[in-house]
């Protein structure tokens, strides 16, 4: 059994520092681009947060779409890493507890707020990209993250979020598994659709040495819609 202690900022900032960050791909995730149709609900320009975003290609990809991005991360190297990796001039600003890294072409509206997710009270968002990002909450402080995405996001507002399904017997760390039944709980105020469940054996046997993984793809809205 694979157990990790609780992971508070110091453990984020060790694994930035050491370089321990597999989950980040240097590509821009199929799942979004597959179900982004929902998550623009049909292609609109839309306001989107991408909460414990790491540097993931995905922000500057919905930006070049015409989404106006907003991510936060609790780590600062991983905003210095998304914008120097990826060549977008910035300018960086203090607001109550973040540093504001703000890209400053007009063609790509992104801002990354280093700090604390459940600190956050930005406006409401159209939209939220779920990425890896409520599997690595800590499961106490789950309700409190579906919480804080809930008071961020818009009557009308759609969630795209991404799961994992394993033994969790076998494993009880980040990315912890997180079936649809856990999901379907804890957005009991939403529809919750799995709407894609895709093979991920191979992948967690490399990584994790689990016989057996699925990830989920949910498509979230509020159960009363008003606009
Ligand atoms: C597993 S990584 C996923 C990163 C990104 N979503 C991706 O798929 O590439 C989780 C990220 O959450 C950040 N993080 C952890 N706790 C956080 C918190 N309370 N507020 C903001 N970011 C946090 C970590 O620094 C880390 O970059």
């Amino acid at each position: 059994m694979t157990t990790e202690a609780y992971a508070d900022t110091e453990y984020w900032e060790k694994r930035w520092e050491e370089g321990r960050t597999r989950w980040h791909r240097d590509y821009v995730e199929n799942i979004l681009k597959n179900h982004c149709d929902f998550l623009t609900a049909g292609g609109g320009k839309c306001s989107i947060f991408v909460p414990l975003c790491g540097k993931t290609l995905d922000m500057k990809w919905l930006a070049e779409e015409g989404h106006t991005v907003v991510g936060v991360d609790i780590v600062d190297l991983s905003a210095q890493q998304f914008f120097t990796e990826n060549d977008i001039p910035f300018k960086k600003h203090s607001i109550e507890d973040f540093s504001v890294y703000e890209a400053t072409d007009d063609a790509i509206k992104i801002k990354f707020f280093v700090g604390d997710v459940f600190k956050i009270s930005a406006e409401c968002f159209d939209a939220v990209w779920d990425c890896n990002a409520l599997v690595a909450i800590n499961p106490q402080d789950r309700e409190k993250y579906i919480q804080k995405i809930d008071s961020l996001l818009k009557p009308s507002g759609r969630i795209l979020l991404t799961t994992y399904e394993y033994d969790k017997t076998l494993r009880n760390a980040h990315p912890f598994s997180m079936p649809p039944g856990d999901i379907e709980a804890l957005f009991s105020s939403f529809n919750v659709q799995t709407a894609e469940t895709i093979d991920e054996t191979e992948r967690f046997k490399t990584n994790f040495n689990l016989p057996w993984a699925k990830r989920h793809v949910f498509h979230i809205t509020r159960k009363q819609q008003t606009s």
